[in-house]
């Protein structure tokens, strides 16, 4: 295990432009996709972190054939139903939700038992979510209590399916659409909007899929049981890991920041819109569409007068994976913020609503804490002069991640470990902070 890493100074003003890497979902996304389709695909600047190199290591077990460069990535796939299964295989998952739970949804047709395996933190994490969906398709599961490990085997006879996806979880939904592309017939979603990835992807590749937005929620038929052809993708970089760099920027004093090339398809960047209602100036430029995604440069400058918010809870879905961050900029804020509804927060790597409640109060914030809210009492001077130790945390990388932002805008001594955690979503995450002109030892 690396040695904690050491912060007690804030980050001197910086005036710079940065890239950070792929997104994470589309990089799963493309692999999972390619294995299916026929043909061979190539994806370029697919994240080169855990999450996405488990992923690979499954799809290998399974028979796909893969080949990495520094350039590209490229998947040979035989089309639907084509994976080898041999007896007794394992997939480990590692640390990545989206693996286990979209990674299920293909092994719907497998003639014998797989097991799923993952590490200490996915395996508290909810698997049951998907295996009720799987096993409407017709998919088998030994008995299990609702977490990994889990043992699948599929069914020769699937059933297309109706679903109603009610947490606004992207994984619950895509698992189901996964599961959807090789069963004969149409499965009809009814889903609350979540990131829409699958969604484009599916449209791109001419998978069959009508989507229709009513009433707030998103319906989407899919018809089974159609091949695809192979394709080439260029991964944006991740808004979820340019996050970071934009509330460093915000909440560090004269610094202006430019952020390359980054994913802000909007069922994704809901951050933009919190904190710019927050009283931030972040700005899109040289807006394009790359495949159905919205893809930008991304402006941000430092702030001195930002507010509270009541934040909208439209927003909860578009920026879940950045909610630690935010709660960052509540606690630099004049006034009380509240963020509600947000119970899916403590269903993460870690349990994060409680855990970022735990970091602002040893930070010197008070919050108010409940199963699925959380009030944060603002203070726009504050200046942290005391030592704080950041452990036990599960190595969730986000937390890992926000604490460094923390320690390098608000003062104080900070030890927080393991470091290693950002191998899971940005391994160059470190490196940039001390392009950045960070201080960590
Ligand atoms: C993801 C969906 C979200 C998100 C996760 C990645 C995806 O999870 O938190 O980091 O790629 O589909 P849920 O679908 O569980 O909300």
């Amino acid at each position: 295990m690396a040695q904690p890493i050491l912060i007690n100074k804030k980050i001197n003003p910086f005036n710079k432009n940065i890239k950070v890497s792929g997104d994470k979902s589309l990089s799963i996304r493309f692999a999972l996709l390619a294995s299916q389709a026929i043909g061979v695909s190539k994806g370029y600047n697919l994240l080169k972190s855990d999450d996405v190199i488990n992923t690979l290591h499954c799809l290998k077990k399974l028979g796909v054939k893969i080949k990495t460069n520094k350039k590209y990535c490229e998947i040979k796939g035989n089309g639907l139903n084509s994976f080898k299964y041999k007896n007794n295989l394992i997939l480990n998952a590692g640390n990545s939700g989206t693996a286990a739970r979209l990674i299920s949804a293909l092994l719907i047709s497998s003639p014998n038992f797989i097991k799923i395996v993952g590490d200490q933190s996915l395996s508290k994490r909810d698997m049951k979510r998907i295996i009720d969906p799987l096993k409407s398709f017709g998919a088998k599961f030994k008995k299990n209590s609702g977490t990994l490990p889990i043992h699948i085997k599929g069914n020769q006879s699937l059933k297309p399916i109706n679903y109603i996806e009610k947490r606004g979880s992207a994984q619950c939904k895509s698992a189901v659409m996964l599961a959807a592309l090789s069963t004969p017939g149409i499965t009809k979603l009814k889903c609350i909007p979540s990131r829409n990835h699958t969604e484009l992807l599916f449209k791109y590749l001419k998978i069959p899929t009508k989507i229709k937005r009513i009433n707030n929620f998103d319906y989407i038929n899919i018809k089974g049981g159609q091949n695809f052809k192979s394709f080439n993708y260029k991964i944006p970089g991740d808004i979820s890991s340019a996050a970071f760099f934009i509330v460093l920027a915000l909440l560090s004093e004269k610094s202006n920041l430019m952020i390359k090339n980054i994913n802000v398809n909007k069922t994704r960047s809901g951050i933009i819109n919190v904190l710019n209602l927050m009283g931030a100036k972040i700005r899109l430029h040289k807006i394009k569409i790359y495949k159905g995604e919205k893809v930008a440069d991304i402006s941000v400058k430092s702030s001195k007068n930002l507010k509270a918010i009541i934040c909208p809870i439209k927003f909860n879905t578009s920026s879940i994976d950045e909610m630690l961050l935010i709660f960052l900029v509540a606690a630099r804020s004049k006034g009380t913020s509240y963020f509600k509804d947000l119970s899916e927060l403590n269903k993460k790597e870690s349990p994060r609503l409680k855990l970022g409640s735990k970091i602002l109060n040893m930070m010197g914030i008070r919050t108010k804490l409940r199963n699925s809210s959380i009030k944060i009492y603002g203070q726009p001077n504050l200046e942290i002069k005391k030592e704080l130790i950041i452990k036990d945390y599960l190595k969730d990388h986000r937390i890992f991640m926000m604490s460094v932002i923390a320690a390098l805008t608000f003062g104080g001594k900070w030890k927080i470990h393991n470091p290693e955690s950002i191998k899971t979503s940005f391994p160059s995450f470190l490196r940039i902070i001390k392009e950045l002109g960070g201080k960590v030892n």
